[in-house]
C-alpha cells in the first residue's frame, strides 16, 4: 500500500488530542519571537532542557527588540550550558537586523526569513509555518524519520537527495489550512510514538498508511549513513591564581565556541604535547592535576586535565583575572564552566571549614 495525502487528517486529529503543552506554543495567536527562539534552541538541545532555558530567556529577554538591545555578553551568558554558541550570536544579530531592516517585525514569508543569520531552510519553514500560516513543510531530522517510514523511502536521509525527496512529499501533503500544526503534528509523533530504535507503531495514528510497518521494515528505516569519527584532542587547562582571581582568556571571536571564556588551554594529540604547550604558553611548569574530564563536542573529543601552575607570565591578548563571583557574569565556554564548577565547590567547601 501507498502511504496517501489523507493521512494528515489522522495524524492532524491524533495531534488535537495528543499534542505536547511547551511554553513556546503557550501564546496565542503564536508569537514568531517565540517560535523562532526555540527552534533555534531545540536545534541541538533536548526539549526538556529546552523548556527551562526558553521560560528564562523570555524572562530576560521578552521581546525582539528586548534582545537587540542587549550587549551580547549578556546573551551568551544566558545561553550557557545550551552549546554551540554561533546559535546565540546568531540569533543576537539578525534581531539587530530585523530592527533595522524590518522595522522590528518578523519578516513573514520563509525566503526572506532564510536571509538572516542563523535561519536555514528548516527554521524558516518553522516559523513561517507556525506563526504566519504558511504553506511550507519543516524538515528536521525527526521528519525525515518520520517520513522515511511512513513512504518507505530508502535513501540515505542524511544525503541531499533523501532530503530532497522527503521535503518533496511533506511538501505535497502539508494541509493548506493547518500548516503549521502539520508540522509540529510530525514533530511529537517523531518525538513520541515514531521514535528512533523501537517506534511505537501500536500507538501509531498512521499504522495503516505507513509502508514500513505494513511491510515490517520499522527497523531498516530510515536508513542513514554512519558519522565520521570524532577528533580526539588531549587539553591542559592552567590554574593561575593572584589574590584569589585565576586567570581566563577570551577565545577568539570566530570558530569553535568564539567569544567565550576559558581557563588558559593548549590542545595537543597526546597529554604530554598538551601540557608542554600550556608550559610554553605561560612559561612555567605544570604541578600538580587536579581535574580530569572528557568532554564531547559533534566533531570533537577533549580529555581535558587541569594543572596548577605557580608563577607564570601573563600571554598577550585576552587574558584577565576573575574571582570565582566574577565567573558568575561572563560566559564561559562549557567544559570550562564545569571546571569552574568543580572549583567553586572548592572554594566554598574550604570557605566553610
Ligand atoms: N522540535 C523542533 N521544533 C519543535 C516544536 N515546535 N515543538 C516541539 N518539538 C520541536
Amino acid at each position: 500500500m501507498t502511504a496517501q495525502s489523507d493521512w494528515t487528517a489522522l495524524l492532524l486529529r491524533w495531534f488535537d488530542a495528543n499534542r505536547r503543552d511547551l511554553p513556546w506554543r503557550e501564546a496565542r495567536p503564536r508569537n514568531p519571537y517565540h517560535v523562532w527562539v526555540s527552534e533555534i534552541m531545540l536545534q541541538q538541545t533536548r526539549t526538556e532542557t529546552v523548556k527551562d532555558y526558553f521560560r528564562r530567556w523570555m524572562d530576560q529577554f521578552p521581546t525582539l527588540e528586548a534582545l537587540a538591545r542587549a550587549p551580547e555578553e549578556q546573551v551568551l551568558r544566558a545561553w550557557q550550558g545550551l552549546g554551540y554558541y554561533s546559535r546565540a550570536r546568531n540569533l543576537h544579530k539578525a534581531a539587530r537586523q530585523v530592527m533595522v531592516d524590518y522595522g522590528g517585525e518578523m519578516p513573514r514569508d520563509a525566503r526572506t526569513l532564510e536571509s538572516l543569520p542563523g535561519i536555514g531552510a528548516y527554521t524558516a519553514g518553522a516559523i513561517a509555518s507556525m506563526a504566519f500560516g504558511q504553506k511550507v513543510p519543516a524538515v528536521d531530522g525527526n521528519l525525515l524519520r518520520v517520513l522515511a517510514r511512513l513512504y518507505g523511502v530508502d535513501q540515505d536521509i542524511a544525503s541531499t537527495a533523501g532530503k530532497k525527496t522527503l521535503t518533496g512529499l511533506a511538501e505535497a501533503a502539508i494541509p493548506a489550512d493547518r500548516p503549521g500544526d502539520f508540522n509540529e503534528a510530525l514533530m511529537d509523533l517523531g518525538a513520541n510514538v515514531c521514535i528512533p530504535k523501537v517506534p511505537r507503531c501500536a500507538q501509531c495514528p498512521l499504522r495503516d498508511t505507513c509502508q514500513a510497518f505494513q511491510e515490517n521494515r520499522t527497523d531498516q528505516l530510515p536508513v542513514k549513513r554512519p558519522k565520521a569519527p570524532q577528533k580526539e584532542f588531549a587539553a591542559a587547562c592552567g590554574l593561575v591564581v593572584r589574590e584569589g582571581k585565576f586567570l581566563l582568556h577570551k577565545r577568539p571571536g570566530k570558530g569553535m565556541l568564539a567569544s567565550m571564556w576559558e581557563f588558559p588551554m593548549v590542545l595537543g594529540k597526546a597529554e604530554t604535547e598538551a601540557r608542554q604547550g600550556l608550559e610554553t604558553l605561560l612559561q612555567t611548569r605544570a604541578g600538580e592535576c587536579l581535574w580530569e574530564h572528557k568532554h564531547v563536542f559533534t566533531h570533537q573529543i577533549w580529555y581535558m586535565k587541569a594543572y596548577i601552575l605557580e608563577g607564570g607570565t601573563v600571554p598577550e591578548g585576552e587574558y584577565g583575572f576573575f574571582s570565582p563571583e566574577e565567573w558568575e557574569q561572563i560566559p564561559l565556554a562549557g567544559p570550562h564552566a564545569k571546571l569552574a564548577a568543580f572549583l567553586k565547590k572548592g572554594v566554598d567547601s574550604k570557605e566553610r571549614v
